[in-house]
């Protein structure tokens, strides 16, 4: 579905990914693990056409999109959540939704209402609330609704433009165990909804759980790549990261 082939780029002096080659295949959940600074963001960060890689090239379902622009990404199927949510928090919940979704039928609320009228456009935003249970938070004002229930809507979000590869940064960083679960539920319907998902991640047993696969980034590197069960017994994944205590 997705293919990095030799990419890299440069931020001053500081080369952030060098020569990164995977695949991400279709219905499967990618994993993408490594050390802070690794360029696991910044990786996202060009498949959804934030940075234009200074070498290399993204082809997804064969076609090359490096240097679209990312809403042009977007339309063409896939989509992501960033590490540091990105909500509008005065607004409420369904709000945030309604702009994704009215923008996504065709760029201007006036053409999203000829083409689909209001109660359609906000049935579709409660549906999207009811898939990651905020429906009963919908008017609530983002700012007052708890970081996890944040993060269920960034999901939410995302996925409000039906993409056929979704992009999780870290989505459930600073979660207790509990809420971890919840996130974990929502990313197991929606693949297997036929949702295809790369999902970068520091909590072991979790990435370790879900993906089908995972690839190892270490100072912008590909070090690894492989089956959860062949990256924990990789030797210099164990050094690069996982450390000698790991046990899996
Ligand atoms: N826009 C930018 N300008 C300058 N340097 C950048 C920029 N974006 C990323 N970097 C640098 O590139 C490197 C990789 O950063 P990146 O955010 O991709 O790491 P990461 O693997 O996502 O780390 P973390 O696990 O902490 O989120 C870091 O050294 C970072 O400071
Ligand atoms: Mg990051």
């Amino acid at each position: 579905m997705l293919s990095v082939k030799g990419v890299g780029i440069k931020f001053g002096g500081l080369r952030a990914l060098k020569g990164v080659t995977f695949d991400v295949k279709e219905g499967e959940i990618l994993g993408i693990i490594g050390p802070n600074g690794a360029g696991k963001t910044t990786l996202f960060n060009i498949i959804s056409g934030l940075y234009t890689p200074d070498e290399g090239i993204v082809l997804f379902k064969g076609k090359t999109i490096t240097g679209m622009p990312p809403h042009k990404i977007v339309r063409l199927g896939i989509n992501r959540t960033f590490q540091t949510t990105s909500l509008y928090f005065n607004l409420p919940v369904i709000g945030n939704i309604l702009i994704t979704l009215t923008g996504w039928y065709r760029g201007s609320i006036f053409k999203a209402l000829k083409e689909k009228n209001g109660e359609e456009i906000f049935e579709e935003a409660m549906k999207l609330l009811k898939f990651v249970e905020l429906e009963e938070l919908a008017f609530t004002p983002v700012k007052n609704i708890p970081q996890e229930a944040q993060r269920r809507l960034s999901i939410a979000v995302a996925i409000a433009t039906k993409p056929k590869l979704l992009l999780l940064d870290e989505p459930t960083a600073g979660l207790t165990l509990e809420e971890t679960d919840k996130i974990l539920e929502i990313i197991k319907s929606l693949r297997n909804n036929g949702t295809t998902i790369a999902l970068i991640e520091h909590k072991m047993r979790f990435i370790m759980g879900v993906s089908d696969r995972i690839v190892v980034l270490e100072s912008g590197e590909v070090i690894a790549e492989g089956k959860p069960e062949e990256i924990v017994k990789n030797e210099r994944v164990i050094k690069a990261y996982l450390g000698e205590s790991y046990v899996a």
